[in-house]
């Protein structure tokens, strides 16, 4: 079976069609190339990295610099899964030029495909301008874990009803500004169907329930490998955490008891060069 790259016409097709678009973050070769094996359409290089790469509180930190080394990693595993990376916080809000820029570096040194940034009609001219520089742009609303301090932390967004109204415009002000896909994070399922039906773009949903487009998720957390804290809408698909754990400790109980490493992993030398070293 041939399978094309997915591109934004890949993702526009499927809403049309009503398949359901499948993405993850990744943020290393080796895990990519795995994700590409499984089918994923796209891979989300998050600054999430922030949380279960370099172990920080939130993704404030991160910087252009982590998110083109972490990207490269993952596009070089890619073929047929679209790389989509992150704009880290204060890459793209200060002014619409710094933003061009940014998502330019993210393309020309990430190799991504697209960029993502944060927000609603506050950076409509930010993702007019990357559009129109010929870089797709994946939109993000709900909670926006960049604004963690101005939301009074981690909640489910669009509860009120002028909540919803804010949430439904800025998603049809990001469609128009040029955005090819839409991220609804930690929203009420009824409001994402809502919203998802309204737009002519996909929306990717994480706790935003079944109605969305497609759905993403932060592989370590459907892996049961980041133990920090689980959000409820991250189902574990295995337990390699607690695998891994296991793997570690067999090899820290072989070394310890001589046991490893064996004869089959260890390379022999001819006697007769031996006996001369003595
Ligand atoms: O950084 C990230 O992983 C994200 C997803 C949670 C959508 O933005």
């Amino acid at each position: 079976m041939i399978i094309l790259k997915n591109t934004v016409a890949t993702f526009a097709q499927m809403k049309a069609r009503g398949e359901k678009i499948s993405m993850l973050t990744c943020y290393d070769y080796s895990t990519a190339k795995l994700q590409e094996a499984a089918g994923v359409n796209a891979i989300l290089v998050g600054d999430s990295l922030g949380n279960v790469m370099l172990g920080l509180p939130d993704t404030l930190s991160v910087t252009m610099e982590d998110m083109i080394t972490y990207g490269r990693s993952v596009a070089r595993a890619c073929h047929n899964t679209m790389v989509v990376i992150d704009m880290p916080f204060m890459s793209y809000q200060v002014s619409v030029e710094q933003a061009v820029m940014n998502a330019g570096r993210l393309m020309k040194e990430g190799r991504a495909n697209a960029v993502k940034l944060e927000g609603g009609a506050a950076v409509c001219p930010q993702i007019k301008a990357i559009t129109s520089a010929g870089i797709p742009v994946v939109a993000h609303l709900g909670l926006t874990p960049q604004a963690v301090n101005a939301l009074g932390g981690n909640r489910v967004q669009g509860k009120s009803e002028a909540a919803a109204k804010r949430l439904i415009e800025d998603a049809l002000a990001v469609q128009e500004a040029g955005a090819f896909a839409l991220t609804l994070e930690c929203i009420p399922a009824p409001l994402a169907k809502l919203i998802t039906n309204k737009l002519d773009i996909p929306t990717i949903g994480i706790g935003a329930g079944a109605g969305c487009d497609g759905q993403i998720l932060v592989y370590q957390d459907m892996l049961g490998l980041f133990s920090d804290y689980t959000p409820k809408f991250a189902k574990h698909f295995a337990e390699l955490g607690q695998e891994m754990q296991n793997a570690f400790a067999a090899y820290v109980h072989e070394v310890q008891a001589g046991t490893f490493p064996a004869a089959e992993h260890t390379f022999n030398m001819n006697e007769d060069v031996m006996n001369k070293l003595y």
